[in-house]
């Protein structure tokens, strides 16, 4: 477009998350520029957003930062304050150190902080009030994420003409797990605002059900609750709400397009070469985040390597791992730990112009993540917990010529649809070592049959399939 413009329309269709689409990034010499927010959540619904000319509520990515409403392209962008402080105790604190540990399986031990939790309900009710400014009588609003479990409740009291849905990215914990938070009641209470509460896995739906009669009182229905149809039911006064299973995706067809692409074809020839013409790569990609498992597969690499299975001139890796979330202290000890096994591996395996692992603290651009996985002869993927997982649905999208193999955890959403990959248990070291090798090994039929199947799926399911099928259950219009 012709660069940010005042907005203040109000929109029929309201997203509402934590990150805005994109991220503001303040240079050394005191200018700054939009760039693309990290992560999976994004991803997947601004496609979405940009084609349908909704709204997108957002934190801009920097704190103590004023930016008044602007449009990008079609989509109406608004973005919501946070102080240092809120960074600090509602991002990094409540979310980043209570919430997305607890709900990955304690992974690592959540931090129970009181004024961590007071922010959480302070920032919440300011994303609350920012979508109620901006939505028109009787919009559509879609909040997301665990971020902003509290904005659907808070949102019905202050609008009640509005349709609430919610869907959660992570994984929905254990019963067991989630009672342990202090303020598990408010929780509950805050989804069952929403119309629609969604989850990427059943079972998830089925935790909830179980969480609303536990703390919050309501008789939820009996039935298993099913894939994208059959969502269990929850009376709440004179509300319905409705608790359902909507596995995400990505637009696959435009990755397919883009893999297919010249341009991509070259950068993947040139890349090959660079790395000097290796028999296999292999490859990760991930926001550097101790549930996504990279240290499972460096052991597993080192191990490979030290007992002469694999050699580092045959076998080349390559990790690309996203800075993320850099001053929670779990992160850190993770990417110490990280970056210390690669040089391990590299000082034992490598020679000079050769090292056995390639690996990159930044995110690169689609191109060349396209390219990446186009020259991976085998994606690893190896989360001890991840609600769905894109990254590997986005390697088979771009696997049109039916090559490579994709290595994948069992304890991520994406492994109940992808059954056709190598699934593995990232605890069982000797597991992901003999899941790498066949994967490195694997004849050419084999490989086309197993990379045919995974490709029916993922091109059938895609992110606009997810979308319409929760908007549908929300029982919203519709509208292109
Ligand atoms: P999460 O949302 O936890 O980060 P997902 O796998 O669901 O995990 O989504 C990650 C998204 O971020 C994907 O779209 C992926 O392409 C992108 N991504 C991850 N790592 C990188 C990287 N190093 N460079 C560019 N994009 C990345
Ligand atoms: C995951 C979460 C998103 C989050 C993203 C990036 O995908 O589900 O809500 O936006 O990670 O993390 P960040 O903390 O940088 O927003």
């Amino acid at each position: 477009g012709d660069g940010p413009q005042r907005s203040s329309k109000r929109a029929d269709f309201v997203v509402v998350a934590n990150r805005l689409p994109v991220d503001l990034e303040k240079l050394e010499d005191g200018t700054e520029r939009w760039k693309h927010s990290p992560g999976g959540l994004v991803t997947a619904l601004e496609p979405f957003l940009r084609a349908r000319r909704g709204a997108w509520v957002g934190w801009p990515g920097v704190a103590d930062v004023d930016v008044e409403p602007f449009d990008d392209d079609e989509m109406q962008l608004y973005p919501v304050r946070l102080s240092a402080d809120e960074f600090a105790e509602y991002y990094e604190g409540f979310s980043n150190a209570t919430l997305w540990p607890l709900y990955h399986d304690v992974v690592v031990p959540p931090v129970f902080d009181r004024s961590w939790w007071h922010a959480y309900q302070r920032v919440n009710r300011r994303f609350a009030e920012a979508a109620a400014e901006v939505s028109a009588e009787g919009a559509t609003v879609w909040v997301q994420d665990y971020q902003l479990q509290l904005v659907p409740a808070m949102l019905r009291e202050l609008r009640p003409d509005l349709r609430i849905g919610f869907f959660l990215h992570i994984p929905f914990p254990p019963v067991e797990l989630f009672m342990q938070l202090p303020w598990r009641t408010e929780i509950v209470r805050g989804l069952l605002g929403a119309d629609l509460v969604g989850f990427h896995r059943p079972g998830g739906a089925q935790n909830f059900l179980w969480l609303a009669r536990r703390l919050a009182g309501f008789e939820p229905s009996r039935g298993q609750v099913g894939v994208r149809n059959r969502p269990g039911v929850v009376q709440v006064g004179d509300r319905t709400v409705r608790v359902g299973a909507f596995p995400i995706s990505i637009a696959s067809t435009e990755l397919d397009r883009l893999a297919r692409s010249k341009d991509v074809q070259q950068r993947v020839k040139k890349l090959r070469a660079d790395l000097g013409n290796p028999r296999k790569i292999m490859l990760g990609v991930d926001r550097l985040d101790y549930t996504k498992g990279i240290d499972v597969r460096l052991h597993a690499m080192h191990e490979l390597l030290a007992e002469g299975h694999i050699k580092a001139e045959d076998v080349t890796m390559i990790q690309v791992a996203t800075p993320s979330r850099e001053r929670v202290e779990h992160y850190k000890q993770m990417r110490d730990g990280i970056e210390r096994e690669v040089g391990r591996i590299n000082g034992l395996f490598g020679r000079v112009g050769h090292p056995a692992v390639h690996y990159l603290h930044t995110s690169v651009d689609k191109k060349d993540l396209v390219a990446l996985y186009a020259a991976a002869d085998v994606m690893v993927v190896t989360p001890v917990r991840d609600g769905m997982n894109l990254v590997c649905k986005e390697y088979v999208a771009c696997r049109y010529d039916l090559g490579g193999a994709l290595v994948l955890s069992e304890f991520a959403g994406a492994a109940a649809e992808l059954t056709s990959a190598f699934l593995v248990n990232p605890h069982n070291l000797d597991g992901v070592k003999d899941a790498l090798l066949a994967a490195l090994e694997i004849d050419e039929a084999e490989g086309r049959r197993r990379m045919r199947a995974l490709r029916r799926q993922v091109l059938t399911h895609d992110v606009d399939r997810w979308a319409r099928s929760f908007l549908e259950a929300l029982g919203a219009p519709l509208v292109e």
